[in-house]
Order: C-alpha cells, then sequence, then structure tokens
C-alpha cells in the first residue's frame, strides 16, 4: 500500500493564530500515528509561521513512525536540522510571501549548494529528499545529487482537478515516476492532495508515500483527526 505521511503544520497554524498553546501539533503527531499514518511532516519555516523550534525538538522525542522535517536550504535552519537529526529531511524552496510552498525546488540551479546540504545532511544519517516539479530536468539533477528519494509536487494536478481537464498534469506525474523509478530513485508525492483527487495518485504504479496536510487538517475541524486521517487512509487503499 501507498503510505501516508501527514503534514500537521496547520494545527500549529491554528495555535499560532492566537499565540497560545492549543491545539497541540505534538498531540496530532501522536493522533495521527495511532490512526494508522506511516510519517509525520512539519516544516520548520523561516518566518516561524506555524511550527516552531520548540516543536520539532518535542516531536523528535515523541514521533515513532518516522519524522519528516520540511526545510528550506538556508543554513539557520540547516544547522538546526544537524542538530535535531529528523529521520528525513524534505528540502524545499521557500518564500517569505507565499502562502504556501508554490514550486519544487530548482536541484537543476541550486545543483552546487545542493551538493554541500546534501552532503551534511547524509554524514548526519539524515535521510534526504527533494521536492521537485515532475520534470525530467529535476530529477535528472536529483539523481546526480544522489539523494535516495524525491518528492513529485502535485500542485498543479491539484488544481487542475479543481478546473477540470487534469488529464495533461496527471500523465506528466504518471511518466516522471516510472522515469524517476528507473533511475532507481524512491518517489513520494504531495501537496493540495484532498479526499477526491488523492485516488488518482496513490494509484501509480511505482509511488511510495503521500505528504497531505491541509485537507486533513480542514476535515478533521468536522469529523476529528482521528477519522480524518483513517479517511484519507481508506482512500490511499481503495
Ligand atoms: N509536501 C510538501 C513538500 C509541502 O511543502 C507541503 C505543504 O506544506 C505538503 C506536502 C502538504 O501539502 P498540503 O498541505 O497542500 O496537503
Amino acid at each position: 500500500m501507498v503510505k501516508l505521511g501527514v503534514n500537521i503544520d496547520h494545527v500549529a497554524t491554528l495555535r499560532q493564530a492566537r499565540l497560545e498553546t492549543d491545539p497541540d501539533p505534538i498531540l496530532a503527531a501522536r493522533i495521527c500515528e495511532d490512526a494508522g499514518a506511516h510519517s509525520i511532516v512539519a516544516h520548520l519555516r523561516e518566518d516561524r509561521r506555524h511550527i516552531q523550534d520548540v516543536d520539532i525538538v518535542l516531536l523528535r522525542k515523541s514521533i515513532k513512525t518516522k519524522f519528516n522535517l520540511e526545510m528550506s536550504i538556508s543554513p539557520s535552519i540547516i544547522k538546526i536540522a544537524l542538530d535535531i537529526k529528523p529521520d528525513q529531511a524534505t528540502l524545499v524552496p521557500e518564500r517569505r510571501q507565499e502562502i504556501t510552498t508554490e514550486g519544487g525546488l530548482d536541484a537543476e540551479r541550486h545543483y552546487k549548494r545542493l551538493t554541500s546540504v546534501c552532503d551534511r545532511l547524509r554524514q548526519k544519517g539524515i535521510a534526504v529528499s527533494l521536492f521537485i516539479a515532475p520534470d525530467k530536468k529535476q530529477i535528472e539533477a536529483a539523481k546526480a545529487l544522489n539523494v535516495p528519494m524525491i518528492e513529485l509536487h502535485t500542485g498543479s494536478f491539484s488544481r487542475a482537478f479543481i478546473r477540470r481537464g487534469y488529464e495533461k498534469e496527471l500523465d506528466k506525474i504518471i511518466s516522471m515516476t516510472a522515469y524517476a523509478r528507473k533511475l532507481g530513485l524512491v518517489v513520494n508525492a504531495g501537496h493540495g492532495l484532498d479526499y477526491r483527487n488523492t485516488s488518482l495518485i496513490a494509484r501509480i504504479a511505482g509511488m511510495e508515500e503521500l505528504n497531505i496536510g491541509h485537507s486533513i487538517v480542514s476535515r478533521a475541524v468536522f469529523v476529528g483527526l482521528k477519522q480524518a486521517v483513517k479517511e484519507m487512509l481508506s482512500v490511499i487503499k481503495k
């Protein structure tokens, strides 16, 4: 079965709206794991708009499955990651003005910088993943950087799904998954996946793990987090 990584950033977003202690992302992570999630994803953004430094210290201690830290390649964030040692680091581009991670990392353009970042993370035993567009050049750059896995950005597919006429974007993800698998890379995917469009991505041959946040946390408002995670797992299974 394709695995599910739950991104808990938006639990922290709600907490930060009041700068209080509730809802607690650490408790959220535990509930997601109890519901069957295969990993927990959290993004320590440079502007600390949701997840805080103390959260990742506590998450590192409490997560029993796999802790996937999403992060930019800024030196201060890398230093924290090397200290915390998550199981996995997913390198993403970051712009302060964006509402969410809008595009994939340009692995080709930042190749030199990424070589040293990936090496440093690898030396600490952290598995490195690159969040990239479903694009041949990006996949080839990831392969050359010697990372074991990539996460394909499904944002364009998700937007096209709402508009209808998503087939071209879906085909791109299908063919780029096959291409990356041929090169020996583990392929994950995420961004904008929800209860209606996830099954199309989950059935792609060679797909390993889907990282989903906003739709699960949104659904949790109405049915509770445990139920929301279980429902997403059943979408993936079907
Ligand atoms: N994967 C990556 C690399 C992301 O940056 C995000 C958004 O934080 C997600 C997955 C989850 O996206 P969404 O919240 O739209 O499900």
